[in-house]
């Protein structure tokens, strides 16, 4: 079966289907600087050379930090490399994810990522859903968005981190450009929210599509399936998941996120390989198994 090679981002522009996660060139914990920064920028570097042109980053991140790699690897930026950015948070000392709601203060997000990007116009900026106080709504946080859009100072609105029913509600204030939420071989929870976006012509950019790297693996990147089916066709167990992802929906855009030269080529290469019909429905019924495996423990 031959999957789709680009994926059109309302809005923005079609970019290829497997882009770039930008949060393991952080350091550990997603804090600070990483340990070899020039290897980070090395990272972005090859993965333009791969013909990569959608970065997925965030100010979250380090925070600061993976903006400012970006920046100082690739700036003067290649012509259609898209760099999709997040707000709606902001890290403690900690480095946990805190909600960050009001309009005002998303607004002066979309600035800090597009001074730090040395842009003029951020491409895609999604809101990761988050009502830190009462009185304000979604409504009014997507609105100040719109207002910046209408201003010239960004493109596309994408959500991260939202229910079905918030991405109908969000719908209502303005047209998606994307939706990112969590989503792998065995996290389906967000199944009905991919393939209703995907009716609509919004790509899914799934997170966590190798398990991440918060948690061991949970089967994602090594379980028995995924590790005979890698054995069959020669590649490396984790393309499996990627491949699996790329057959789930054509609006699926994925952004696996490495430190390393070497996996980041194993994982653009995830669009080569071609898994059998049936091997497809073996994956599909994994998360059964998978599910098993976690009451059992
Ligand atoms: N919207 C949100 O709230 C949200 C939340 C989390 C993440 N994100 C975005 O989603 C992207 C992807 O998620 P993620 O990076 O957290 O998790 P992920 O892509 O599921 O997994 C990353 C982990 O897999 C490892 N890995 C990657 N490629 C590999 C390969 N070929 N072989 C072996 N190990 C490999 C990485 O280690 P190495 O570095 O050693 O390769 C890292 O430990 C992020 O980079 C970020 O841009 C968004």
């Amino acid at each position: 079966m031959t999957i789709n090679e680009v994926l059109d981002l309302p809005g923005v522009r079609p970019v290829r289907r497997t882009g770039f996660g930008a949060m393991q060139l952080a350091g550990p914990g997603v804090l600070g600087p990483p340990a070899d920064p020039d290897g980070a920028k090395a990272v972005l570097r090859r993965a333009v050379e791969l013909g990569v042109d959608h970065i997925d980053t965030s100010d979250f991140y380090g925070p600061w930090t993976v903006n400012e790699l970006i920046a100082e690897s690739l700036h003067p930026y290649p012509e259609g490399l898209v760099l999709a950015t997040k707000i709606g948070a902001y890290r403690d000392r900690q480095g946990a994810f805190l909600p960050l709601g009001h309009p005002d203060a998303l607004k002066a997000q979309v600035h800090d990522n597009l001074r730090r990007l040395r842009v003029d116009v951020l491409d895609l900026v999604y809101l990761r859903h988050t009502v830190d106080r009462p009185g304000i709504t979604v409504q009014d946080q997507l609105g100040a968005l719109v207002e910046l859009r209408e201003e010239g100072l960004l493109r596309g609105i994408g959500l991260s981190n939202v229910t079905l029913e918030q991405f109908e509600q969000a719908r209502e204030v303005t047209p998606l450009a994307a939706v990112q939420n969590a989503y792998n071989l065995l996290d389906r929870g967000c199944a009905d929210l991919l393939d209703h976006a995907a009716g609509l012509g919004v790509p899914f950019a799934p997170f966590f599509p190798l398990g991440s790297a918060f948690v061991a693996d949970s089967g994602v990147r090594g379980g028995e399936l995924v590790r005979s089916i890698a054995r069959r066709h020669e590649i490396e167990p984790t393309q499996v998941p990627l491949a699996w992802l790329l057959r789930r929906s054509p609006a699926v855009l994925l952004i696996p996120g490495t430190s390393s030269i070497e996996h980041l080529e194993s994982n653009c290469s995830a669009e080569r390989v071609e898994l059998a019909d049936s091997e497809i429905a073996e994956l599909d019924a994994l998360v059964a198994e998978g599910q098993a495996v976690e009451r059992a423990g």
